[in-house]
């Protein structure tokens, strides 16, 4: 049995089996289970993953929302919904080992939106049988785990992490939580839409808390949390990739963001967007 945090961490990156990664924290009889972090923190490069679940690069893209009337469609949406969900397991699970010296209730927070997560990925997998499909037989995508050297060599240590998983991918995340379960409901799977709002909600949680974390850790940026943002976000990330077609305002006003940075994130275009813009100006001129 596990006995502390960083043992439990551990666990979720170095096994390889779904099964131990999604293990719930062990009964501690009403007390926290005890976060006595060694004083070196650990880099973890990758996680270990069993054959069947591993990570793969260049996964076909997530089927559009207006797909989903198909069933093979959905299976493939849930599975990728519930592997998004995996690698932010181990990602939060990272976090802990990479930095043992972080303040105690942020250690906290950070455990607990680790235990949702796990929670996610059951809902999604849970959905994903229901329509007779099995994990094991769709493609496991890198696409966080390949962030994570940037976040580990950042001068900005865990403020990169913050501005890189909760006010980048994760708020990402507000928006195709709603987009899809809008496509999961018309298509008459209102139990997975379901799964899609209740996730949509918890993430806004895991939104504030990176969102509050990054700018007590960022003085110097006095409550900017556009600036804390700029500063912190490890490239290539960056806002043009905090949001999807649609976009949760709201959410986003729920989880503490600043309606200056709300407005930065809606405007943001990625450098592909404003090559594209760019183009079509030379082209319109000629
Ligand atoms: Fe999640
Ligand atoms: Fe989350």
């Amino acid at each position: 049995m596990v006995r502390d945090v960083h043992a439990f961490c551990l666990r979720i990156l170095e096994a390889g089996d779904l099964q131990s990664k999604l293990m719930p924290v062990p009964d501690t009889e009403g007390e926290p289970l005890p976060d006595r972090a060694p004083s070196a923190g650990i880099v973890i490069d990758r996680p270990a993953r069993d054959p069947e679940i591993r990570l793969e690069a260049g996964v076909p893209p997530l089927p559009r929302p207006g797909e989903l009337v198909d069933g093979a469609a959905r299976a493939s949406c849930l599975a990728r919904f519930a592997h998004h969900e995996l690698m932010a397991v181990e990602l939060f699970a990272w976090a802990l080992l990479r930095w043992p010296a972080l303040p105690q209730p942020l250690r906290h927070a950070l455990f607990i939106a680790l235990q949702e997560e796990q929670t996610h990925c059951r809902l999604y997998l849970s959905r994903l049988e229901a329509t007779g499909s099995r994990f094991t037989e769709h493609p496991h995508s890198d696409y966080f785990w390949k962030h994570a050297p940037a976040i580990a060599n950042s001068p900005h240590g865990p403020r990169a992490f913050l501005a890189a998983m909760g006010l980048t991918l994760e708020q990402a995340n507000l928006d195709f939580a709603l987009l899809y379960r809008d496509a999961f409901r018309e298509a008459g799977d209102k139990a997975s839409a379901r799964v899609c709002q209740r996730i949509h909600d918890d993430e806004i949680r895991h939104v504030g808390l990176a969102a509050h974390w990054l700018l007590r850790l960022s003085p110097q940026h006095r409550g900017d949390q556009r600036a804390a943002y700029e500063e912190a976000v490890p490239f290539p990330l960056s806002a043009a990739r905090a949001k999807a077609r649609r976009f949760d305002a709201e959410g986003r006003r729920r989880a503490g963001l600043s309606e200056s940075f709300i407005e930065y994130v809606r405007t943001a275009r990625s450098p592909q967007e404003l090559r594209g813009r760019g183009q079509q100006t030379s082209s319109g001129g000629a």
